[in-house]
């Protein structure tokens, strides 16, 4: 897909197909985060691939999902879940604004690759991250990407700066993300 469209056609997937992704495409989308930006190229992020289906539904349950619009996007066991996590895990002892960063950005490339690949992603910070590390065995947890095939279309829609930015489900159960308009956050000097 082109770079724009894709910009543009990425957006975050909470209902998910019953199906797996494939190894291989899952750690593509690890090998894109391997190579995003990071601050002094330091690298101290790692990832765990969480893919079996009885270890996905238990790290499932400490996740939080669209606060704004609960429960209808909230994935169900087995009926709605995602097929993977990719954890997001540093060595490092505190999650320093640096190292957030960098593992925003790595985030960040693992949804567009996934997007490119027909696939769905949602960053998760509203973790239990004790539980999930206490769970995986795993180092710190910086955030969670949930992986799958999408089973909903959200939209976006263009607004002005004042207006809500609160997503909602619009009449056609299709969740709708407010983006304020270019001229609105775009200033030139
Ligand atoms: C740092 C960060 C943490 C997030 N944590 C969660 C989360 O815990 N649960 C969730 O459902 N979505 C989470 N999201 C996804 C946002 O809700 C989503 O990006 C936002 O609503 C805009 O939608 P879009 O990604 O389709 O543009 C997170 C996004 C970011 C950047």
């Amino acid at each position: 897909m082109e770079f724009s469209a894709l910009l543009k056609r990425r957006r975050t997937i909470r209902l998910f197909e019953q199906k797996a992704v494939a190894d291989e495409t899952l750690a593509a989308l690890v090998d894109a985060a391997r190579v995003a930006s990071c601050a002094s190229n330091k690298q101290r992020l790692r990832y765990t691939v969480v893919r079996t289906p009885e270890l996905v539904l238990e790290v499932l349950k400490h996740t939080r999902w669209a606060g704004l619009v609960q429960p209808r996007r909230t994935p169900q066991p087995e009926e709605s879940s995602p097929a993977a996590f990719i954890v997001i895990t540093t060595t490092e002892d505190e999650l320093s604004e640096l190292l957030c960063a960098d593992a925003g950005a790595a985030v960040q490339s693992i949804e567009f690759a996934a997007c490119d690949a027909g696939l769905g992603c949602c960053w998760l910070g509203a973790i239990d991250r004790d539980a999930i590390e206490k769970l995986l065995g795993c180092d710190k947890i910086v955030y969670l990407a949930a992986v799958g095939y999408p089973a909903e279309t959200p939209r976006s829609v263009d607004v002005s700066a004042g207006e809500s930015v609160a997503y909602y489900i619009d009449e056609n159960d299709t969740l709708t993300v407010p983006k304020i308009r270019l001229e609105d956050v775009m200033k030139w000097r």
